[in-house]
This record gives C-alpha cells, sequence and structure tokens, in this order.
C-alpha cells in the first residue's frame, strides 16, 4: 500500500459462479480524491464498489480503508456510505425524516438531530423543505435528498452508483457541478461509478476505465483522453479515427509507420516500446485534423473528398473519404464562422493534416 493511498484494492477479484465480474483489480484511492469507475455495462463496477462498501465479499484479494484491511468489517462499521443508482428515499416520509433515516441508530437527542438536518438541507440547498413530502420533489431535488442522507454520516468516503442516470441532461449537467462543488468543500474521498464518459470526464480526478472486470487503464481524465494506450480507452473516451497499422522503423523521436488509408507516417514519441514489423492500432481524434481545400496533385499528402456532412451547433462533423477507401476519416471542425469550407464539397479535394504527436499508437486490447 503506498504512502499516499487512502483506499487501496489489492488484487481484489469477484466470481459469480463462472462470471469474473472483478478480476485481480489493483487501485489506490487518494484521501479527498474524486475517483470514476467507468465502463460500459456489465463490466463490474458496481461490483466493485459494493466490495468496497462491504455489501459483497471478494472472491480473492484485499480492501484497504483508512489503512484497515476490511475483510472482517460489517457495512456498517465502514467508515463510508453509499448511493445507489435508484435513489431509494422513501415516499411515505418527508424530507426531514428522509435525511434523519441516516442518523436513526446514533441515539441524538431531538435539538442535536434537528441541528444536523438542517446542516444536511443547507449543503444541498434545499432549506425549508424538511416539511415537503418526497413525492412532491422533482427528481433532482430527491437525488439530492438522497445524497444529503448520506453525508449526514460525515463519512470518509461516499460511494455512488450513477447517481445521476435517472436525471435529464440539463439537471444532470447542472447536478454534477455541484456535486463535485460539494465533494471538494466537504473534503470526502467520493468514488463515482459511471457509464458516461462526458461524465467522467468533467467530474473526476483520476478515472479508471473498466472492461470485463478488469481495469485497462487509470489516470488523470486528460491524461486517459489525450494519451490512452489501448484501443478500448481510446474508443471508449470521446470519438476516435481508427487506422491498422505496421511499425516500420524510427525516425528521429518518432516511429514509422505504414498505416491504412494514410500510409507511411511518422507518430512521436517514442514510447511503448514497438519493434519493426509489430503490429498496431493507430488512432487519431477529429479534432487534431485540419482541412484545407487543395488543387490539382499534392504529393505525399493525404487528400480526399467529403462525403458527409454533420452539422451540430458548435462545431461541424466532416467525413473524408480517401480515394475509394470504405471508411471515410472523420474530422470536427469549430465552427467559429461560416468559411463556406462545407459548401465546397462534391468535387473538391481536401488535404488533411496532422502533427505527429496527434497520431498515438494504441495496444489492441
Ligand atoms: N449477484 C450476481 N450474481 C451473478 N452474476 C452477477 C451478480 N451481480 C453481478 N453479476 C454479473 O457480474 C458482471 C458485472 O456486473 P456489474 O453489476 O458489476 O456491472 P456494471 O458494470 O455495474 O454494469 P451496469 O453499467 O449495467 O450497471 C455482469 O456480468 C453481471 O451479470
Ligand atoms: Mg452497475
Amino acid at each position: 500500500m503506498s504512502e499516499r493511498s487512502f483506499i487501496s484494492i489489492d488484487s481484489v477479484s469477484k466470481h459469480f459462479g463462472n462470471v469474473r465480474a472483478v478480476d485481480r483489480v489493483d487501485l489506490e484511492i487518494g484521501q479527498g480524491e474524486f475517483f470514476a469507475l467507468l465502463g460500459p455495462s456489465g463490466c463490474g463496477k458496481t461490483t466493485l464498489l459494493r466490495m468496497l462498501g462491504g455489501f459483497e465479499i471478494p472472491t480473492g484479494g484485499e480492501i484497504y480503508i483508512d489503512g484497515e484491511p476490511m475483510a472482517a468489517v460489517p457495512p456498517y462499521q465502514r467508515p463510508v456510505n453509499m448511493v445507489f443508482q435508484s435513489y431509494a428515499i422513501f415516499p411515505h416520509l418527508n424530507v426531514f425524516k428522509n435525511i434523519a433515516f441516516g442518523l436513526r441508530k446514533e441515539g441524538l437527542s431531538k435539538p442535536e438531530l434537528e441541528a444536523r438536518v438542517h446542516e444536511a438541507l443547507a449543503m444541498i440547498r434545499l432549506e425549508g423543505y424538511g416539511e415537503r413530502a418526497a413525492h412532491e420533489l422533482s427528481g433532482g431535488q430527491r437525488q439530492r435528498i438522497a445524497l444529503a442522507r448520506a453525508l449526514i454520516k460525515k463519512p470518509k468516503v461516499l460511494l455512488l452508483d450513477e447517481p445521476l442516470g435517472a436525471l435529464d441532461k440539463k439537471l444532470r449537467e447542472q447536478m454534477q457541478l455541484e456535486l463535485r462543488d460539494l465533494q471538494k468543500s466537504l473534503g470526502i474521498t467520493f468514488v463515482f461509478v459511471t457509464h458516461d464518459q462526458e461524465e467522467a470526464l468533467t467530474m473526476s480526478d483520476r478515472i479508471a476505465v473498466m472492461s470485463d472486470g478488469r481495469v485497462l487503464e487509470e489516470g488523470a481524465p486528460s491524461q486517459l483522453y489525450a494519451k490512452p494506450q489501448t484501443r478500448f480507452v481510446a474508443d471508449f473516451l470521446g470519438a476516435m479515427n481508427f487506422f491498422e497499422g505496421r511499425i516500420t522503423g524510427r525516425d528521429g523521436d518518432g516511429y514509422t509507420v505504414e498505416a491504412d488509408r494514410l500510409g507511411p507516417v511518422t507518430s512521436t514519441p517514442l514510447t511503448g516500446g514497438f519493434a519493426p514489423g509489430e503490429t498496431v492500432t493507430v488512432g487519431l481524434r477529429p479534432e487534431n485534423i485540419r482541412v484545407t481545400p487543395v488543387s490539382g496533385e499534392v504529393p505525399a499528402a493525404v487528400t480526399g473528398r467529403i462525403s458527409n456532412a454533420a452539422y451540430l451547433g458548435d462545431r461541424t462533423h466532416i467525413y473524408v473519404r480517401i480515394d475509394d477507401a470504405a471508411e471515410p476519416i472523420l474530422v470536427a471542425v469549430q465552427n467559429l464562422e461560416d468559411d463556406g469550407l462545407l459548401t465546397g464539397g462534391g468535387d473538391t479535394r481536401f488535404a488533411l493534416n496532422w502533427s505527429p504527436s496527434a497520431l498515438l499508437l494504441l495496444k489492441n486490447t
């Protein structure tokens, strides 16, 4: 266990019969960190979260929280609290009683209890809502009540399983910011499960991307987005063009690669330990490609024609077809002003440019 880690997940597995729901996961989560578990449905996020909470017993491995092994510690004695996806607030209780429910075992006096509930209501900005019936609340308000009920016990760690999943897009984005502010001001460690990559990118200090029970990669959002190591992660976070490639050698501080549709290209820097002859997937983000109209033959340039375009308000997605290749290359263009680029479609040829560091060499996981 490293010095800085507050939660240490040490080779933890969970099998259900033949299903390896979680498979030898190692993670270190720091005090006060906002840590996201991100991955597609069924990859093991909830199972891992439930093991942190003590609701599932690991098949193998060990979990430490604040230096203590958790194996023999039941859920209610762990310094954690959990907010479930289906925010189970009691419809027959008012807001006050819903929040106070979290403290029922603590034997507080009435004034103490009232003070704590009001503190929690202020935290989620619902002062004065104590008497409101639960069914008279909006989805976002209900979600905040569920949050308050979990926070009122002042846990060191809050486990959140897709807590915003049921909210519409606008409310969801607002709650993302609120939740993030709340987490930072309280200094509580958050472990946050989501399958929404944008949510993970905007909210987290660090993300672990899971697939089939395993953690494929972990890192800061910007690092995972800009420099993914695996095809799976590159594909899961944002849009990406993929090209099948083969390493042909080295050129200065980069690898030379023969890639489909692109031809011979260079990728920098020289990391990843690739050998000549090795096959790789080359990744190129749509926003890292520049398109310029060209006339006549342009030697050594990748050129093509626009086969399709989708206007998305702030940007346009342009699909550029290289010669007769079946799969077009996606280019994202910021719509700063109408420069007439798209109206130049049809027969106009466009050259594609990018910097060598934008070409990512990915392992085919
Ligand atoms: N109690 C259980 N018994 C048997 N299999 C289970 C059980 N709980 C989960 N699984 C299986 O374990 C795997 C991981 O499930 P888990 O609920 O952790 O996924 P998830 O990443 O949370 O997915 P989602 O995004 O859909 O919530 C799945 O294949 C699931 O079917
Ligand atoms: Mg789940």
